[in-house]
Formats: structure tokens, sequence, C-alpha cells
């Protein structure tokens, strides 16, 4: 019998910064692929002023998954599914937290088809713990002093803390 081609799945995203639910579905994703490229977009479909620049958000989940050798992180540049297809990746992975997830998830999802039609975009929920997490609420409550250490993995709270504390230069 032939050996078959790993099965890659790429979870793409702004990741400004990895949360918990993010880690929890990229770690989730293991179970449907062999490698998981964890791929942060140098253009984001929904407008955001960024707290931390691609390759300071990359550095960040590379510390994250420091321990998983089958989860690989980079950035691209371009449509996802240019990339996905230079990648080999059979999928898309996305992470499904609520019903209001649904319309963007669906039109990305129906568009990426229409580009690219043999690469499946498969949506995953997170923990029930992180349905209601989001990395713009997590930079909301950090720039205002709230807690969020329970929100992101731990090489991630003090670059938060410091980019977020008052009179911190903004990234452009
Ligand atoms: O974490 P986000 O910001 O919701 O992720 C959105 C992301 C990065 C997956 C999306 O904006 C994207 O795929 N960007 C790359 C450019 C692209 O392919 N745009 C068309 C999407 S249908």
């Amino acid at each position: 019998m032939t050996p078959r081609a790993p099965r890659i799945a790429i979870y793409p995203g702004s990741f400004d910064p990895v949360t918990v639910g993010h880690e929890d579905i990229a770690r989730r994703s293991l179970r449907l692929a062999d490698e998981v490229i964890v791929a942060v977009a140098h253009t984001s479909t929904q407008s955001k002023r960024p707290i931390f620049e691609v390759g300071e958000r990359l550095e960040l989940l590379r510390e994250v998954f420091a321990d998983e050798p089958r989860i690989r992180c980079v950035s691209f540049r371009g449509l996802l599914v240019d990339f996905a297809l230079g990648c080999g990746a059979a999928m898309i992975v996305r992470g499904l937290r609520a019903v209001s997830d649904f319309e963007y998830e669906f039109q990305m999802a129906q568009m990426n088809r229409e580009l690219m039609e043999p690469l499946e975009t498969v949506f995953l929920t997170p923990d029930l713990g992180y349905s209601f997490l989001s990395a713009s609420l997590v930079r909301e409550v950090a720039a205002l002093g709230g807690d969020v250490s329970a929100f992101v993995p731990p090489p991630v709270l003090a670059p938060l803390l410091e980019r977020t504390r008052p009179g911190s230069a903004p990234v452009e």
C-alpha cells in the first residue's frame, strides 16, 4: 500500500493577539490533520487597527506552539486560497463561536470555494468556556486595565500589557 500524503490544514486569521480560544482551535485541528499551519494574514477582511505587527504576532504564535511539532506558524500576503494551494493544504479551519460569527464565516467560506473549488472550509467550535472570547474584546479589556490573564496564552500576556498600557505607541 502506498503511504498517503500528509493531510495539511490551514488555520488562518489575524491573531492580534492570539487568544486561548485560537490556541484551542489550532490544537483541536490536529485531530483532523497531520500538520496544521497557523497562518497570520497581512490583509484581513475586517479592517482593524492592529496592536501587534504581523511579525510580532508570528513570534508570539511560535512561542505558544513551541511544544507542538505538528503546528507550524507562518505569515502570508495575498489571497488565502493561493497560499493554501501553495502549501498543499486540503482544508481551511475556522473557529465558529456563536451564530453571530456565521454570516461573516459563511461569506468567506463561499467566496473561497468560488476561488478554489477543491479547498474545503471546516468549522470547529471552541471549548464552551471560550465561546465569548474574541481578540478584539481582549484588546479592549486590556486597554481599559481589565485582567486578561485568563484569555491569552502565557507568552502573550506581558507583551499585550506593554502594548496596551496608556501612552504606548500604536502600530502603523
Ligand atoms: O481573524 P480574522 O481577521 O477574522 O481572519 C480573517 C482572514 C485573515 C482569514 C481573512 O481576512 C483572509 O483570508 N485574508 C486573506 C486575504 C483573502 O484571501 N481575502 C479573501 C477572503 S474570502
